[in-house]
């Protein structure tokens, strides 16, 4: 079978190699949808080439917590959706012959190499846009399938997994996945179990009773739809659809086609007529992923709502509950996950309307805001990315963000635009530089990236940070 991306098939051969010849792996991921899904596809896969293995999440890669990996002696550590930032210091504990490294990874790697690396940027892919961890894990599954004892399975109904995770880490940001993404799209399509429409791109279709649909949607603001429960409900009434159903209201997903292309040129001319920039309306139409073998109108349908519900798992410290349900668990943990998605969601709107009612602070090539305890340091990053369609913050220079790890430090996000990359932005390089002169270490994508200081140095880092993006921006 071919190679879905055959630039990093070498690598991918290499790493599931290793992976067949060890004895017993420790395999370590990220608590967000990305590294969960990056799990999932990996314990999968070593699953079923019959190569015994342990899991373990972690919040971050640094130097305690790989020696804390390389003190549980196995003899081989699979890393997922993290380890090449590490590289540095994870060479170190393999050249002490504390274990043998297999990298599985799609962030910026740190200065230094190690064999087994298997991440999109070393072959001259966009490790941001064109392949998440998720879908590394898929092409080192897929070099798995061919070639562990069940070569007869293609490991391909993975790749559903491997789109949640990529949709999770906003790959698909620009209105559909690309790249090496889209390779791995194909695969799981023709596998049968994934299939992309062109769509209304609003969160919750699969769930949301339709009036609260467009009141939510916060990413594209409409006067009178947005936040209007009222003008939305108008909005619908004045339409020639059929929205209420017996128990209440229908949802987006039981809308037959043409109601739903009703429904969204009906709100796209809303959009218009509201004086919506024309750049603004076309995000509001995109590609959907949906996942063909989950229950229609559950979370789990669709990859956005689904990488939505694991990010309320891992990032709320019950990285197993997201596990479980990505490895097919639909009772308790699945019920389990829902609860932890109502206080996800309730804690995303509050983050959101705390930045917009204490603003940002602008300096010349930066804005930011420290959060302090009121946002947790777990998911300020992701408000971080929201606030740039907020009101008061400007989508022309980036945003940092800083929230309360514990007495000691201070977690940073980082966060900007398609069109500041393409103009030279890159967080990844932003954070670590501007983290070091501050005491601390960081790292990640040029759109998006984090770091830990310690804490009273906030300062320290804005003032190098700001110089570094004036740099890059020129
Ligand atoms: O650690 P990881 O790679 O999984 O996290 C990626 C992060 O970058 C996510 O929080 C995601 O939301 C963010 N991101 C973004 N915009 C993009 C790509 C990634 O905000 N276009
Ligand atoms: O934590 P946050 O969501 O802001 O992270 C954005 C991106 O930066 C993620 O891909 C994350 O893995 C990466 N990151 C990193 N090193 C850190 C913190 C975050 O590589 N110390
Ligand atoms: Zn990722």
């Amino acid at each position: 079978m071919d190679a879905p991306v055959p630039e990093l098939e070498a690598r991918a051969r290499a790493c599931a190699d290793a992976l067949l010849e060890a004895e017993e792996v420790l395999l370590a991921s990220h608590i967000d949808a990305d590294g969960l899904t990056s799990a999932a596809v990996a314990a999968t896969a070593l699953r079923r080439a019959e190569i015994p293995f342990e899991t373990v999440f972690e919040k971050q890669l640094d130097a305690d917590s790989v020696a804390g990996i390389a003190a549980r002696g196995y003899d081989t550590v699979l890393f997922t959706d993290f380890g090449s930032g590490q590289l540095d210091v994870i060479a170190d504990h393999e050249a002490a012959g504390e274990f043998r490294p297999v990298i599985a990874d799609h962030h910026q790697p740190a200065d230094a190499d190690t064999r087994l690396h298997l991440n999109p940027l070393l072959e001259g892919i966009d490790g941001a846009s064109e392949l998440s961890g998720a879908g590394a894990a898929y092409l080192l599954a897929r070099a798995l399938a061919a070639r562990g004892p069940e070569a007869r399975l293609s490991n391909r109904d993975l790749a559903a997994l491997a789109v949640v995770g990529a949709v999770g880490d906003m790959q698909a940001s620009g209105g559909e996945l690309h790249g090496a993404n889209a390779a791995v799209v194909a695969e799981g399509v023709e596998a049968g179990v994934l299939s992309e429409t062109r769509d209304l791109s609003v969160y919750g279709k699969q769930t949301r009773p339709l009036p609260k649909l467009l009141e939510y949607a916060s990413d594209v603001r409409i006067p009178g739809i947005t936040g209007d429960e009222r003008g939305v409900i108008s909005f619908l009434d004045d339409l020639e659809v059929d929205i209420r159903a017996d128990s209440g209201w229908k949802r987006w997903v039981d809308l037959t086609d043409d109601e739903k292309r009703a429904v969204a040129s009906a709100l796209v001319r809303h959009a218009v007529s509201r004086g919506v920039p024309a750049f603004k309306i076309d995000r509001l139409v995109g590609t959907t992923y949906v996942l063909e073998e989950e229950a229609v109108g559950t979370a789990l349908r669709d990859a956005s709502e689904f990488s939505t519900l694991l990010n309320a798992t891992a990032r709320y410290e019950r990285a197993d509950v997201g596990l479980a349900v990505c490895l097919g668990g639909r009772g308790e943990a699945l019920e389990r996950a829902r609860e932890l998605l109502r206080t996800h969601r309730r804690n995303l709107s509050e983050g959101v309307e705390w930045v917009e009612e204490h603003g940002v602070t602008t300096e010349g090539h930066l804005q930011w805001f420290d959060a302090g305890e009121e946002i947790r340091e777990t998911i300020v990053g992701i408000i971080a990315g929201m606030s740039m369609s907020a009101d008061g913050v400007s989508r022309d220079v980036p945003v940092v963000a800083f929230a309360r790890k514990d007495d000691a430090e201070t977690k940073v996000s980082g966060r900007g635009t398609g069109a500041l990359v393409g103009r030279g932005l890159d967080l990844s390089v932003v954070m670590r530089e501007a983290a070091r002169a501050a005491g601390g270490d960081g790292g990640g994508h040029d759109i998006a990236a984090g770091a830990t200081i310690p804490a009273g140095n906030e300062a320290e880092f804005i003032e190098r940070a700001d110089e570094v993006v004036g740099e890059q921006l020129g």
